[in-house]
């Protein structure tokens, strides 16, 4: 989705603050980016191109713009209209003289835009972002007050956006707005930010402000002042920012997947640090607030989309299995559509490592209006979704920028199993040695990580073979099942092949149709010291699929040896507790998408049509 960078300070060097939050931004995914500065002599100067970042960076070295102290910078992910110059932003108005940028979907655009050119305004572009431009520029000439201006024109819209303004009678202010999308504040010494995320402008400073639903914010270089929409005053907190601009940096490797994948091990042990104790404990002081009602929860629901949802099928294995209780999984966009039944005894879990997803967000409201409570599971401070929460538990994987998502997926299993056993421990479901059996497994994840990790370079050549593929089925059962959809994924969105994953015991229901000679299928495979006897059933369908000729590439603990005779390839990973397992059998399926991807040429960190945080619905 849309990148936002806003920039008020004292020196002549927006132009370099904009280009450098863009840039950090461009895993959000656009297809078009541009800016807007107020130089020294009063001018507003603009520049916007439709493809990549670079294009503008070229177009602004052959013609420069002169800089300033004030400036906005955009990339835009298209919506309306299609992604060429002119419905690049910013978007200009009041002859020029105002500037604005827009992330999100204004619904009502085509009422209010019958209205302004029924006043004879002329409109350069097809998006609903210039409307709000021309509303703002005719509010202003109004008022003189660009900040009451925009405050005017955001109650009169409907829909998701964030918005920022400058006017060329005002260098020194940015003006922002946000309702159901991203914002946050960067605050430096003489010199203010606005970001879409705080890779903005982390570069800059790693203090931070969140900016909260139906707000406005005004940067100057020594102010920040926050208002709502009815305009009055609100208090804000600051945070800091718990990584640097080189974490948000490639750091040497081929691609930030590359390196994401790198640091699975690290996501898992710090999303664990300061939360398990040298006895054995699990301890969640950031759900204080909330014991009380956890101690009455008699079901969970948990909302996500995407990879975060398989994360979340791999927790309600956990979570039921300890604390008995009941645990739904639902996709977001479906879960507030099938009208579901909520109380306060409901407890749904959101799981986003981008805090901005739409679907998932709207979910989360909608839970909260039925009276349920709601605790995410999130890896983004400042963002959206866990302001509109009850309680929140940040995965500590570090800025994911990879569009596909690997690292925040083994976070978010590691926060999961930790609401499980905590969970147990409030219930009383495990004891005390169980619980510390638990942790004392748990703890040992990202050392097991780093074993798997040194396979990479097999599954590296296994997927140049393959590169011509067409064609990928994943099998798993249990906590196998989640880990065969989550290959399937990274297959589908990065070397763009129809991939699909099933539970295992299904393949006889229909899928088993699919085999042919040749087909490839991943396996993922139980551990033989699992109780429940899953092994030889999924043995028997590894049977089953090569004897109709297909090609299994298998995911089995050391040591497995029932597995070796039946399988044309074995990737092994080291033995761990069999409901934590999943955390180290995803691995080799993260490195072969990318892989794949790389040896058919694509963009492992931007995948065509895909955007790492889908903040439209
Ligand atoms: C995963 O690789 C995809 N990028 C996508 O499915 C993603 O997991 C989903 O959009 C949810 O994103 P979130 O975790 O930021 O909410």
């Amino acid at each position: 989705m849309c990148g936002i960078v806003g920039y008020v300070g004292t020196g002549d060097k927006s132009i370099e603050v904009l280009l450098g939050g863009l840039k950090r931004l461009e895993y959000r995914g656009y297809d078009s980016a541009g800016v807007a500065v107020i130089d020294a002599a009063g001018d507003l100067g603009t520049r916007k191109k439709a493809g990549k970042l670079q294009v503008l960076v070229d177009d602004l070295e052959a013609t420069p713009l002169t800089d300033g102290t004030t400036g906005i910078g955009h990339t835009r992910w298209a919506t309306h209209g299609g992604p060429t110059d002119a419905n690049a932003h910013p978007h200009l108005a009041d002859d020029g003289k105002l500037a604005l940028i827009h992330n999100g979907i204004i619904e009502n655009f085509s009422e209010l835009k019958a209205e302004l050119l029924a006043e004879g305004v002329e409109f350069l572009s097809e998006t609903d972002s210039e409307v709000a431009a021309h509303l703002v520029a005719r509010a202003y000439r109004a008022s003189g007050d660009l900040t009451e201006a925009l405050r005017t024109v955001v109650n009169t819209l409907d829909g998701a956006f964030t918005l920022l303004v400058v006017h060329a009678d005002q260098p020194g202010v940015v003006v922002g707005a946000r309702r159901n999308s991203p914002l946050v504040i960067g605050l430096g010494d003489g010199e203010n930010f606005l970001g879409s995320d705080v890779a903005a402008f982390v570069a800059h400073t790693r203090r931070a402000m969140s900016i909260g639903q139906d707000q406005l914010v005004t940067i100057r270089p020594d102010s920040v002042e926050v208002v709502d929409f009815t305009g009055a005053p609100v208090e804000t907190t600051e945070f800091e920012v718990d990584w640097d601009a080189s974490a948000a940096e490639k750091g040497g490797w081929s691609s930030f997947m590359a390196k994401e994948i790198s640091e699975e091990p690290e996501a898992v042990a710090k999303t664990l640090l300061g939360r398990i104790t040298a006895e054995g404990a699990v301890t969640l002081t950031e759900l204080d607030g909330v014991r009380e009602r956890l101690l009455t929860v008699d079901r969970v629901i948990v909302i996500a989309c995407g990879t975060a949802a398989y994360a979340g099928i791999l927790g309600k294995y956990a979570i039921e299995q300890w604390a008995r209780v009941p645990v739904e999984v639902e996709l977001a966009h479906e879960f507030r559509y099938r009208d579901p039944v909520l109380d306060e005894k409901t407890l749904v879990v959101s799981i986003s490592q981008s805090g901005e997803t739409m679907d998932t967000l709207m979910a989360v409201k909608y839970a909260r209006e039925q009276g349920a409570q709601v605790l995410s599971i999130c890896n983004t401070q400042g963002s959206t979704i866990p302001r509109e929460s009850d309680a929140v538990l940040y995965t500590h994987a570090g800025p994911e920028v990879a569009v596909a998502s690997t690292k925040a997926f083994v976070a978010q299993g590691t926060a999961l199993f930790l609401l499980g056993l905590h969970l147990a421990t409030l219930r009383g479901t495990l004891s005390t040695e169980a619980i510390a059996e638990q942790v004392a497994d748990l703890h040992e994840i990202p050392g097991k990580i780093e074993q798997v990790l040194e396979s990479s370079e097999r599954i590296k050549t296994l997927a140049g073979w393959m590169a011509d593929t067409r064609s990928v089925l994943f099998l798993g059962r249990h906590v196998g099942y989640p880990i065969a959809l989550e290959g399937a994924l990274k297959l589908k969105e990065l070397a763009y092949i129809h991939a699909e994953g099933f539970a295992a015991g299904e393949l006889k229901h229909g899928p088993i149709a699919l085999i042919e000679p040749g087909q490839i299928v991943f396996v993922v495979v139980p551990s033989p010291r699992d109780p429940r006897s899953l092994h030889p059933k999924v043995v028997s369908n590894i049977q089953e699929i090569r004897a109709r000729g297909a090609r299994v590439i298998a995911i089995a603990e050391e040591g497995d040896a029932a597995v070796l005779p039946f399988a044309d390839e074995v990737l092994h990973i080291p033995l761990a507790a069999p409901l934590f397992e999943p955390l180290l059998s995803v691995v080799p399926l993260h490195i072969f998408g990318m892989e794949l991807a790389a040896a058919k040429g694509l963009d492992v960190d931007q995948p065509r049509n895909l955007a790492k945080s889908v903040t439209v619905e």
